[in-house]
């Protein structure tokens, strides 16, 4: 394949992330930067299948550093799981005069964009945006430091019903089945321990918090549970309570998609217009099939393969640590 990449094509896939447009601004801008004109894919996958494109000059991505959500739109898109429909995908490409993507969102977003890649030997990087924070190889990705002060303004003021009643709140928040939402928020809020899915199957980790006892000056308590099967949720958990602690004053709340809105964090904005610049400079340096991704401060290249399929892992350190706090 010819190496000299004229136009790209820009999208966002999966759930969205604050942040996502601080790196749809970064990219358009970075790309237009180098010479390279910008199409803009609107609904993710979807847009490159039914040709939902729109070129993109500097000015179109004015004033949204600061809005959270995709300008762009976003999908889970049912149709590229199929080989006819990333056929019509290309197709569209083809057309449109795109010698490259650059894809936007998380685990599912790689998987597909991967195996596109490699069927019709499409150069693609990609951005990790996602409040799950999920993707191997990366210390952070996009959004998730969002979700985390949204859920610690939503904590905060759940701790102030929860001390005036005495009562035990069951705060279940996103993740799908990764804990670092639940275990990092629970840290930020002080709250006094976390469930999450990674320790489910090695601890009964209700049993543990009971058996710790929450500190008997205490006249209330806040735990966060990942949402997932494994952890049972903060239904599952409170109905447990009720069977075999019916003395605690159980409450639940599931903060649910507030997690995912909001106006992006300064580390997000700053991460997003990192990462936007890294994947055009990767591209120019024909780096393919891989995600942008920070370690210590500074940016790394993932191949998809490993960001998709190795398991984050967790420091389940910070589950002792939590303990130590909540004395
Ligand atoms: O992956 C992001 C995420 O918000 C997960 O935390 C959650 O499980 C899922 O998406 C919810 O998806 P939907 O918006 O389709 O309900």
């Amino acid at each position: 394949m010819e190496y000299k990449i004229n136009c790209i094509g820009i999208l966002t896939s999966g759930g969205d992330a604050p942040g996502m447009n601080a790196a749809i601004r970064s990219v358009t801008r970075a790309a237009i930067f180098n010479g390279i004109r910008v199409k803009a894919i609107y609904r993710g996958f979807r847009g490159l299948i039914t040709g939902e494109i729109k070129e993109f000059q500097t000015q179109n991505v004015s004033n949204i550093i600061q809005q959270g959500g995709t300008i762009l739109k976003t999908a889970r898109c049912t149709e590229f799981k199929d080989a006819e429909g990333r056929k019509m995908a290309f197709e569209t490409m083809k057309n449109e005069g795109i010698d490259a993507l650059i894809v936007i969102g998380g685990d599912g977003t790689f998987t597909g964009a991967r195996i596109f890649a490699q069927e019709f030997n499409v150069p693609i990087i990609g951005i990790p945006g996602t409040i799950d924070n999920d993707l191997f190889g990366t210390d952070s990705t996009l959004g998730y430091d969002t979700a985390l002060n949204t859920i610690m303004e939503a904590v905060d003021k759940i701790r102030d019903t929860a001390s005036s009643h005495e009562r035990l709140f069951f705060i279940e928040v996103m993740g799908r089945d990764a804990g670092f939402l639940a275990l990092n928020s629970a840290m930020a809020s002080g709250a006094e321990a976390a469930i999450i899915p990674e320790l489910e199957t090695k601890v009964d980790q209700l049993d543990e918090l009971i058996k710790n006892g929450f500190r008997k000056s205490k006249n209330s308590s806040i735990v966060l549970v990942a949402e997932s099967e494994i952890t049972g949720g903060a239904n599952g958990l409170a109905e447990r309570m009720k069977r075999e602690y019916p003395e605690y004053d159980v409450r639940v709340t599931i903060l649910g998609h507030i997690q995912r809105g909001g106006s992006p964090t300064a580390y997000d904005r700053i991460l997003a217009s990192r990462f936007g610049v890294a994947a055009i400079d990767a591209l120019l340096d024909e780096q393919r099939s891989i995600m942008i991704g920070i370690v210590n401060n500074k940016i790394v290249h993932v191949p998809f393969t490993k960001a998709i399929k190795d398991d984050k892992p967790l420091d389940e350190k910070l589950v002792g640590v939590l303990h130590m706090l909540s004395i």
